[in-house]
């Protein structure tokens, strides 16, 4: 019998549908933030990335629209083949300056940074010490890298300084440490004073992947800012998707870095760069950031009240640090049963997390916070996942 070769398409599927780990769609006919329309109903969206609320920012949409008349929609191509643009140089400035350091470079996301950068500054005679944690981009990194990786534990540093006693012995050329700044999944954050001060003993690299600390951590500067160690990451990767609103990648670091990235990151020198409209986006977000702290402080504001009360409610948010917040009930059909609920019956919009984004007894769902919410927003929420979390029985 000839064989259909495209048969396992339907039969993969099937088998995620089978232990409730598919994914499905929804679609928003409105911004990403707290008062949307997704599937054609009005939401309260917990789940945004966009947690400053800067993507719908008058100063933000008028800087896209100002450029979009001026320079088009696309960029044309990759930067080293036909050239950037002057917004793209004034950003990878004003962001350097910005997260204090000698200089940035805007990339095409926060994936691409890991997956274009990771297996240049590693190689096959080389060691990455990575947390067990880390994002999928930087598993795909590193192995793209063909470098030897050794894991170590969640957070854990005398593990992690383990790790390294053991990669030394074996004489890699470079020893890399890469972590998540905030692990965004838990909304922990990795313990980079220990790890630059470890790192310093070995001579190791250290990477922090701040995509989820950047506009939330350090007055909106991320982790490194927060811990007061400008200067003492040799690679920071971020995102202007997520905090910032917009769109993006970023590297920040010495000037060495950068001039290293741009020459050999192959997906910065294999793609197209971002449309110049993001770009002038970018550069109003990182403005407002300066001058408007309130969006930051309300952020956190509202994370404070918001955790404190689901706990007293009795639910697991594991060791949430910022404006993550899992709600972790075990098991998967519970996590998309309680998610479900939420959307239909109280139109509050939740993700359900399951395996293989975090281990299968540790499904959830991740409630996001966000600035442009009301305490009056959050008093409505708090009480839609108190009665759905007890209909469950997950509190
Ligand atoms: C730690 C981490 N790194 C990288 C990424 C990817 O960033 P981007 O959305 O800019 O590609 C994410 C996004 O989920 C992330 O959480």
């Amino acid at each position: 019998m000839k064989r259909d070769p495209v048969a396992f398409l339907r039969e993969e599927i099937n088998e995620l549908k089978k232990n409730n780990l598919d994914w499905t769609i929804r679609y928003l006919e409105d911004s990403s933030k707290p008062h949307s329309i997704v599937d054609q109903k009005e939401v309260l969206m917990l789940n945004t990335n966009n947690y400053l609320g800067l993507a719908t920012h008058p100063k933000v949409v008028q800087a896209t629209i100002d450029a979009i008349k001026k320079y088009g929609a696309g960029a044309g191509a990759v930067p080293v083949i036909a050239g950037s643009f002057d917004l793209t140089k004034e950003f990878q400035e004003k962001f350097a300056k910005f997260k204090e350091v000698e200089a940035s470079l805007l990339c095409q996301t926060g994936f691409a940074v890991n997956t274009g950068l990771i297996p240049q500054l590693v190689g096959k005679q080389d060691i990455v010490v990575s947390d067990e944690l880390n994002h999928g981009s930087i598993i795909d990194g590193v192995r793209l890298s063909r470098a030897k990786r050794i894991i170590y534990k969640h957070t854990n540093v005398s593990d992690l300084e383990n790790q390294l006693k053991e990669a030394e012995k074996e004489g890699a050329r470079r020893i890399l440490i890469i972590t998540d700044g905030v692990f965004s999944m838990d909304g922990d954050m990795a313990p980079l004073p220990e790890i630059v001060k470890i790192s310093e003993e070995f001579g190791a690299m250290v990477f922090v992947d701040d995509c989820h600390g950047e506009g939330v951590l350090g007055e909106g500067r991320g982790i490194v800012a927060h811990y007061n160690l400008q200067g003492k990451v040799h690679v920071e990767g971020g995102s202007m998707s997520k905090g910032f609103g917009v769109f993006g990648g970023t590297v920040a670091g010495s000037k060495d870095l950068i001039e290293f990235c741009l020459n050999k990151s192959r997906t910065y020198l294999l793609s197209t760069a971002h449309p110049p409209s993001v770009v002038a986006a970018c550069i109003a977000v990182i403005k407002v950031v300066e001058s408007e702290p309130e969006h930051v402080q309300r952020l956190w504001d509202h994370t404070n009240y918001f955790k404190k009360e689901v706990q007293s409610m009795g639910y697991n948010t594991g060791n949430s640090q910022t404006p993550i917040i899992p709600l972790i009930v075990g098991d998967p059909g519970k996590a998309q049963e309680l998610a479900r609920i939420l959307f239909e019956e109280e139109n509050i919009f939740t993700t359900p997390i399951v395996y293989p984004m975090v281990a299968r007894e540790l499904s959830r769902i991740r409630v996001q916070m966000n600035a442009l919410l009301t305490r009056d927003d959050l008093n409505i929420a708090l009480s839609a996942i108190e009665k759905v979390g007890r209909k469950l029985s997950i509190i």
